[in-house]
């Protein structure tokens, strides 16, 4: 059964509201031209403040999908700072980031955490894009499969099967974001198949040939063909080349 490959750009902390506008019209205006039928999922995660003018300008176009880069998990409440699902939902935000290595090693998020706004996520029928990734020195030690079967296993516990199915994973090492140092095509294939090994195991070959993976670090137009022709691979999170349109449009393109 094929996957439909994603194509999501994380703005991070970039664009403010002139920049956003400028940035969605110039995919909106890009990705006119292009054939829905073999276009992969496209999706954009501006900050939060440049949500609701994502959402007005994307409003006619369906082949563009909003997410957020982060939730809270709690319906609502004393939680200075955070937005909820709910809030969420009123932009029609149809997926959420979670697991990022940079709120991970930055704001102290735990697996547990991650595990909750999981669940929140798809209660609420959103769609998480679970980030994954090891260190450059749990990689050179050898333990990048475990460290990441251990997250997978922590953001995933209690998770029914047919919610993990329809979820997305994103292997993003640590060392390769923001870097311009994009891991091996061939390698990033291989770690990714061995993470749909953990779904499998965790639950069944079924939903491990369901689940959308996908790769991110130093994703680029040139590197995005290569990438996008591995099996395991189903699209990229993309944070720097997303941030202009042409190179986006051309990420897309590579990947049909
Ligand atoms: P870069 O594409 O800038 O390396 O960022 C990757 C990333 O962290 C996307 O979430």
């Amino acid at each position: 059964m094929a996957r439909r490959p994603i194509i999501a750009g994380n703005w991070k902390m970039n664009n403010n509201k002139a920049e956003a506008k400028e940035l969605v019209d110039g995919i909106v205006y890009g990705i006119s031209s292009l054939d829905a039928s073999k276009m992969p999922e496209v999706v954009i995660a501006p900050t939060y403040t440049a949500l609701w003018q994502a959402y007005d300008l994307i409003k006619n176009e369906p082949k563009i999908a909003l997410a957020a880069q982060n939730v809270n998990p709690n319906p609502s409440g004393a939680y200075t700072g955070e937005i909820s699902l709910d809030m969420l939902a009123d932009f029609r935000v149809q997926f959420v980031i979670i697991g990022h290595s940079e709120r991970r090693q930055m704001f102290g998020e735990t697996d547990e955490f991650i595990n909750q706004k999981a669940k929140a996520i798809l209660a609420k029928g959103l769609i998480p894009i679970i980030c994954c990734g090891e260190t450059l020195e749990q990689r050179e030690q050898g333990v990048t499969d475990s460290h990441l079967e251990n997250q997978i296993t922590k953001a995933l516990d209690g998770i029914s099967a047919s919610d993990v199915e329809k979820s997305v994973i994103a292997y993003e090492p640590i060392w390769a974001i923001g870097t311009g140092k994009s891991c091996d095509a061939v390698e990033a294939n291989r770690t990714i198949g061995q993470i749909r090994k953990v779904v499998a195991k965790l639950y069944s070959q079924d939903v491990a040939d369901k689940i959308r993976i996908l790769y991110g670090g130093s994703v680029k137009p040139s590197t995005i063909v290569e990438q996008m022709a591995q099996p395991e691979i189903d699209g990229g999170l993309i944070g720097g080349a997303a941030l202009k349109a042409d190179s986006f449009i051309d990420l897309i393109k590579g990947a049909m």
